[in-house]
């Protein structure tokens, strides 16, 4: 029988099934019953749960606890715009802000360490993607996430916006150093 032409035998859902389809049939269904059960068995176990911590706020509110934390740990600048990288105590808040079309400022935590980073967008949806970790995370004007962290590796690592902001969305690209 030729796909082309119509079939001569048009109830086609009346003819016996081939023991090849009828396999691949349940070994698909018992393979879906698997992968949904693992979503479950991840949630529970994984350990790959995002923290749900988030608070309301606006850029005016969010805005000076970013700076009073770069006014307070700044320890270089980098570029020539001189961006300032910011080194924070352990245990203490971190502040990430995303805008159009930057993450400010650059942070420098140290491996082992655990530190309370707070997430906000100032304008328009943004994206987190920590490169090459893959964590991803949305930052959202008008609310603050915050995500307890405890980085296990030291290396640099690249904040690439994953969510389309605008024309300079492809060059929205922020730098986190893990000591
Ligand atoms: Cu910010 Cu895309």
């Amino acid at each position: 029988m030729s796909a082309i032409l119509p079939p001569a035998e048009r109830l086609w859902y009346k003819h016996p099934i081939d023991r090849v389809e009828g396999t691949w049939i349940v070994i698909a269904l018992l393979w879906c019953l698997i992968m949904f059960a693992m979503m479950v068995g991840w949630h529970i176990w994984g350990h790959q749960n995002l923290s749900t911590e988030t608070y309301r706020t606006t850029p005016d509110k969010f805005m000076p606890k970013v700076q009073a934390m770069v006014d307070k740990y700044t320890v270089r600048t980098e570029t020539d715009e001189k961006i300032p990288v910011v080194a924070p105590l352990p245990d203490s808040d971190v502040y990430l802000l995303a805008r159009l079309w930057n993450f400010y400022p650059i942070l420098e935590l140290e491996k082992g360490k655990t530190y309370r980073l707070h997430l906000s967008a100032m304008d328009y949806n943004h994206g987190f993607s920590l490169q090459p970790a893959n964590i991803n995370i949305q930052m959202v004007p008008g609310f603050e996430h915050v995500v307890t962290v405890t980085p296990n590796q030291s290396g640099t690592y690249s904040v690439v916006c994953n969510e389309y902001c605008g024309i300079g969305h492809h060059k929205m690209v922020g730098r986190i150093y893990i000591k």
